[in-house]
């Protein structure tokens, strides 16, 4: 037998006092201990035979907002009732619900009841009462729980459980399961307690004082169980988007990258015109773009920006191109919308920086007019960056995007031809995820086209990527449905680890 602790003796010592059985919250009373130290006290003795422990479901009932209602000013059909008592026993419906001065929402309710407990029928409009019924278990069970504000379900009789079941149906009650925990000396128990136990007080610091006066010869350490369960902590911590937002911008920086932001309110200027897409692009649609009504125009850059990039669409201005062939409409261009991709933040930083080198990146929030599912999101993040130097090639952007998969431990990375309206040549990059077994695409990119740089008055290569966040996070995280990560499902936020591999 081992030697037992004080918070162990405690609980025997009130055990022995509560006649040998009782249910956790008399222990503590007794024995003084707190909560916990009786669990894991609890635990130790029931590993060495001493007590056994017996648990026991309770459902605890008690008044909903509604019930309480009920509860002081009648059950609606008990109500109506009374005044068709005392109008006659028989009288029109509407002059019932005004003796009684039942409210609107409760009517269909009250109807439904008087018919169902047989106390009054309705024809053409009337209510004729057919008894005069005394109380009913329904209503004993309301004053009942309005004298006690919370009872036990199972410790009711059989009539008032069956009146449970019916207020739940009704919503006037609210239930809260828990779980009755009752501690047992065994018979190995009792032989201790019969001898006797002494409580000997246990030191569980053992400070700078014990030892300088050589006293912690003469008292009794409390040893710990390191091994034991604990209570479990949720300390508060940083979501794991925002954990993840975090990794991704440490790992720009590391890469010599500087942050930008832009504001999620954009002109389409700077979101498709400045970026060569044409006006009647679909992506411009409504159905994949939110517009603002109120205000629904923004500023257009300089003039000469505008006619360049006016030109560059109309015919393909000193570009080379011969643009989309249609007539450039201002108007359109200054329309205002919520960003539907952080490129967007990127061109516009890059007409006001035009001399090399330029280095920079985005993780910002995108809008766009979907659906939502276990795949989409209307606002989500996109991540997004462009390196303009000299001579930067292609071979650049790969090793570049490479290095950053490579960063966030996703080593295999594949290239794939690709179409965006301001790039050429350019590329999809899907990346290998072993866990799933599959390559997941993730960022697009490419060299921004001379119809985007000419109008814009850049004069070097620039090299631009960009993707969703979630993505990434979801691959990361191990999870299917995106509507999670924003769902504030408190539960998941404490399971998900604060330190991801
Ligand atoms: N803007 C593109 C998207 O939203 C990604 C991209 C960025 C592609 C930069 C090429 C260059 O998917």
């Amino acid at each position: 037998m081992p030697e037992l602790r004080e918070n162990e003796q405690k609980t025997l010592l009130a055990l022995e006092k509560l006649k040998g059985r009782a249910p956790v919250n008399q222990i503590i009373q007794i024995s003084g201990l707190a909560h916990a130290a009786v669990m894991r006290a609890v635990l130790s003795l029931t590993e060495n035979k001493l007590i056994v422990t017996y648990e026991q479901k309770q459902t605890l009932v008690s008044l909903s907002e509604e019930g309480n209602y009920h509860a002081t000013n009648g059950l609606p059909e008990r109500r109506l009732l009374n005044s068709l008592a005392k109008l006659g026993g028989e009288a029109k419906v509407n002059s019932v619900v005004e003796e009684a001065g039942l409210e609107k929402k409760f009517l269909s309710v009250a109807l439904g009841w008087l018919n169902r407990k047989g106390w009054a029928t309705i024809k053409q409009g009337t209510l004729k009462s057919l008894k005069e019924p005394s109380l009913g278990e329904e209503e004993k069970l309301l004053q009942l729980l309005t004298k006690k504000s919370a009872l036990i379900v199972e410790e009711l009789s059989p009539e008032l459980q069956k009146s449970f079941s019916v207020l739940k149906r009704r919503k006037l009650v609210e239930i809260e399961e828990k779980t009755l925990r009752e501690l047992e000396l065994t018979d190995d128990g009792w032989t201790l307690v019969k001898k006797g136990i002494t409580i000997q007080e246990e030191i569980s610091q053992l400070t700078p004082e014990l030892i300088r006066t050589g006293n912690w010869r003469n008292v009794k350490l409390r040893r710990f169980d390191v091994t034991a369960p604990g209570p479990v902590s949720y300390p508060g911590k940083i979501h794991p988007v925002q954990q993840i937002i975090q990794q991704v911008k440490e790992i720009f920086l590391e890469m010599g990258f500087t942050e930008i932001r832009g504001d999620m309110v954009e002109t389409a200027f700077w979101n498709f015109d400045a970026l060569f897409q044409p006006q009647d692009h679909p992506a411009r649609d409504m159905v994949d773009t939110f517009y603002l009504s109120k205000p629904n125009q923004g500023k257009l850059p300089e003039k000469a920006v505008v006619d360049a990039v006016a030109k560059t669409h109309e015919n393909g201005w000193i570009t080379g191109s011969r643009g989309w062939e249609y007539f450039w409409s201002p108007e359109e261009a200054k329309r205002l919308v919520l960003r539907t991709h952080t490129t967007a933040t990127t061109i516009r930083y890059l007409t006001e920086h035009k001399e090399p080198p330029v280095k920079v990146f985005s993780v910002d929030r995108v809008y766009r007019n979907e659906k939502l599912d276990y795949k989409h999101l209307a606002e989500f993040h996109q991540i997004e960056g462009i390196i303009m130097d000299r001579k930067v090639t292609l071979r650049d952007l790969m090793g570049t995007l490479k290095e950053f998969y490579q960063k966030l431990g996703l080593e295999k990375v594949q290239f794939w031809p690709s179409y965006f309206p301001y790039t050429e040549p350019s590329l999809q990059s899907t990346v290998y995820v072993p866990e799933l077994k599959t390559w997941v695409e993730l960022c697009g990119m490419g060299i921004f086209r001379p119809e985007v740089l000419a109008p814009l008055g850049v004069k070097h290569p620039v090299l631009a990527w960009g993707g969703g966040l979630e993505r990434l996070i979801l691959l990361k995280l191990g999870i299917e449905d995106i509507r999670l990560l924003y769902k504030n499902d408190l539960g998941w936020i404490r399971r998900t680890p604060v330190c991801q591999r």
